[in-house]
């Protein structure tokens, strides 16, 4: 639409009505607000009818649509497809199928009538115990980047709008709504920037959200050098700011700041000290505080973007999206995210193969986390049901036994499944270690290989903490593992331990009691028969890891972490500054249990024939990949780039460029071509970007530790 015509409504407007169109409605459906006209959805502006503006409908989030699956009186279901959290999609390393999901998401988020889809969310993985990581995609900004980029091409391909999240600096849960973030400007720029600005650069979203928390001593809504001087100035971004839900304290400072819209309005209704804001902009306006050319610049950001929206166009929507063809789509995402981190010949298995499965989380398996990046699908295919339903032969005896362990336990009041804040589930662990060695003994007897599932849940609001049953194991899980593993050994059986879990967890002080490592992540609703496919080899794993997996907590650079004072934490100070990740381990020369980039496959790459020019500011890479084992089979092939010594720090290396093959049959090659943009190279000084002059050495490989070729160029 026009931009004169939004001009045109603006001129017609009243102070009142673009002081609405500036607040949201207050959260739908709860504390007496009407509900959405899309139950459950998180949020709605103001409609204007006397000027035909009608009402614009966000909804969450990063996994999938999230918005209620039943209304009250009515017979039909409203379900969405519920698809691999973002960790797992980031380990796809392929663009196609971040595109792709994003494209189904989007058709979903257009067909149930809500215009802005609240995702993706790209933070970084600072620290594994983030309790929303699985939210987010990286810790590091360039994959984060790109995969927030063809994320949001898709969504966006079909209508409807997508918002990233959270800017910036929003990496813990604890206190996060007024947690003071400090960090160096280096590190803001080259790390936790980094990813918005390629994703705004390369995909133009339609909204961005401000975070929860304070950055350098400013709430992020209320911040001007963030929304105005690098979003706005230096990025050239067009679309609008929303505040996260709830955030900040001062409404006429969001306006100035460049924050748009105030979502979801209505702030005093969860705290008694806040102002309707609505009336608190009026008033600034009348009384001076605030000008209205401010007020008129932020409307005009938002009616720009929402007369483009499917409501302003009065579309139709059909309450029926495609979900068969995108749970297609979600079990392909799924299939390409899978992680093999270890594997003595235990996999894939033969179909006729005998199996034991071991772990509550057969029947409970974790499809994603709690809060806003949940989902309500139709279904989750269990790891249970997964290899039930593909027909292989597992020992029903016990699977039967596991199933009515759960249901006993959750009889239980101490592991009853409750509700938290906003109706979220908390779920206790169950002991896992229930079965007597005899027991194990029998299941050894009778099955080929015994499969451990360990699975983790994690949400919105809290972190993880660095503890048994959290970041390492429980003592029952341990025990189950040392167990199962000693017996089924001791029969010549092999035994595969099975992650199914949102973040990183410890691994290195038990991975020598198995014989391999399944990280299948939350994998969405069809993780079961994600899991049945790739232990039968149907899928050849091909993914990678997004994100460092530690020797130990106590080896992550981010100590601070979750910030002082511990008891309960004001500031955090992100003292590592750029050294995040495997920034960190590679620089520090720091093991780590499985690095970034990490993942085995069932047949094996080689590289070969690089070649490296420069030409035009573009440093084009190119190399072969021939797949030399046999079973069909993809590789994501890495560039990272060693700076020369100059006169800042840098990191040993760093991710810029990255390629996911086509599947290659045995003895197949591809020709892979990679550019790299020169001003990928800079570094912030602390005043403005440089490019160091010298060789740069060019280091492709199939993980950041395990370098095939390497090359190099002049600057
Ligand atoms: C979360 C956002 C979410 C919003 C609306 C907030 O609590 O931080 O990610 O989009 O709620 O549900």
């Amino acid at each position: 639409m026009p931009l004169k015509y939004v001009d045109e409504i603006i001129s017609k407007m009243t102070l009142e009505e673009k002081a609405k169109i500036v607040v949201g409605v207050g959260l739908p459906g709860l504390f007496g607000n009407p509900p959405s006209r899309v139950p459950g959805a998180a949020g709605e502006t103001h409609p204007i009818e006397r000027l035909k503006i009608p009402s614009a409908v966000f909804a969450d989030g990063p996994a999938g649509l999230r918005i209620s699956p039943r209304r009250e009186g009515d017979e039909l279901t409203y379900h969405a497809t519920a698809f691999p959290v973002e960790t797992m999609l980031a380990s796809t390393w392929n663009r196609n199928v971040l595109e792709e999901v994003g494209k189904a998401v989007g058709e979903e988020v257009r067909e149930y009538g809500v215009d802005i889809l609240l995702a993706p969310a790209i933070n970084i993985h600072r620290n594994p115990l983030c309790g929303r990581n699985f939210e987010y995609y990286s810790e590091d900004p360039f994959l984060t980047g790109e995969m927030a980029a063809a994320f949001v091409r898709g969504v966006q391909s079909q209508g409807v709008g997508a918002c990233l999240k959270h800017f910036a600096a929003n990496e813990q849960e604890t206190n996060r709504m007024f947690i003071d973030t400090l960090i160096s400007e280096r590190a803001l720029r080259e790390i936790y920037l980094k990813g918005f600005e390629i994703a705004i650069k390369k995909s133009k979203p339609w909204a961005v959200m401000s975070a929860y928390n304070k950055l350098n001593g400013e709430y992020c809504s209320q911040n001007k050098w963030l929304l105005t001087k690098v979003l706005r100035e230096e990025w050239g971004f067009e679309g609008f700011v929303m505040t996260d839900w709830f955030a900040g304290d001062d409404p006429v400072k969001q306006m100035e700041a460049g924050n748009d819209m105030i979502m979801p309005g209505k702030a005093y209704q969860i705290n008694p000290k806040r102002r309707d804001e609505v009336e608190e902009i009026l008033s600034a306006v009348k009384e001076g505080r605030l000008s209205e050319d401010v007020l008129n610049r932020n409307v005009r950001n938002i009616l720009k973007v929402l007369v483009n929206s499917p409501s302003f166009k009065g579309y139709k929507y059909s309450n029926r999206p495609d979900l068969d063809a995108h749970a297609r789509v979600a079990y392909e995402a799924g299939a390409e995210g899978v992680i093999l981190l270890k594997n003595n010949g235990a996999l894939p298995i033969g179909v006729d193969k005998r199996i034991a499965l071991f772990g509550t989380g057969q029947i409970e398996t974790i499809k994603g986390g709690t809060g806003s990046g949940d989902t309500h699908p139709r279904y989750v295919i269990s790891i249970l049901d997964g290899v039930r339903e593909r027909g292989l032969k597992i020992d029903e005896n016990l699977a039967g036994i596991y199933a009515k362990y759960v249901g006993d336990m959750r009889g239980i009041e101490e592991y009853r499944v409750r509700r938290g804040v906003f109706g979220m589930p908390i779920m206790p662990k169950i002991p896992e270690d229930f079965l007597s060695e005899e027991d194990i003994e029998g299941f050894a007897e009778n099955n080929d290989v015994a499969f451990i599932v360990i699975s983790r849940i994690s949400g919105e609001g809290y972190d993880r903490r660095p503890e048994k049953g959290d970041f390492y194991l429980s003592d029952d899980e341990r025990n189950l593992v040392e167990k199962v593993s000693k017996i089924f050994h001791r029969h010549g059986r092999k035994v595969v331990a099975v992650l199914n879990i949102g973040s990183p967890i410890e691994v290195a002080s038990w991975r020598e009691l198995v014989d391999a490592i399944l990280l299948i992540w939350q994998a969405g609703q069809e993780t079961g028969r994600i899991f049945a496919d790739v232990i039968t080899g149907r899928i050849n794993p091909s993914g990678k890891l997004p994100t460092t997996f530690p020797r130990d907590y106590w080896d992550v650079p981010s100590w601070s972490f979750p910030g002082e004072p511990k008891d309960n934490p004001q500031m955090v100070s992100y003292d590592e500054g750029i050294y995040v990740g495997y920034r960190y381990y590679d620089t520090f020369g720091v093991e780590s249990a499985y690095e970034f980039g990490f993942g085995l496959s069932y047949t094996t790459f080689r590289y070969g024939n690089l070649k490296v020019e420069v030409s035009d500011n573009i440093i084009k890479i190119s190399f072969e990949i021939t797949n030399t084992g046999n079973y069909p089979g993809k590789e994501v092939a890495q560039v990272y780039i060693r700076a020369p010594k100059g006169v800042i720090d840098k990191p040993f290396q760093e991710l810029k460029g990255f390629h996911k093959t086509r599947l290659l049959n045995p003895g197949e090659t591809e020709r892979v071509e990679i550019e790299v943009d020169v001003d990928s190279l800079a570094v912030y000084n602390g005043e403005k970007w440089i490019i160091e002059r010298g060789r740069y050495e060019v280091r492709v490989g199939s993980s950041s530790r395990d370098i095939r070729l390497t090359g190099s160029f002049i600057i």
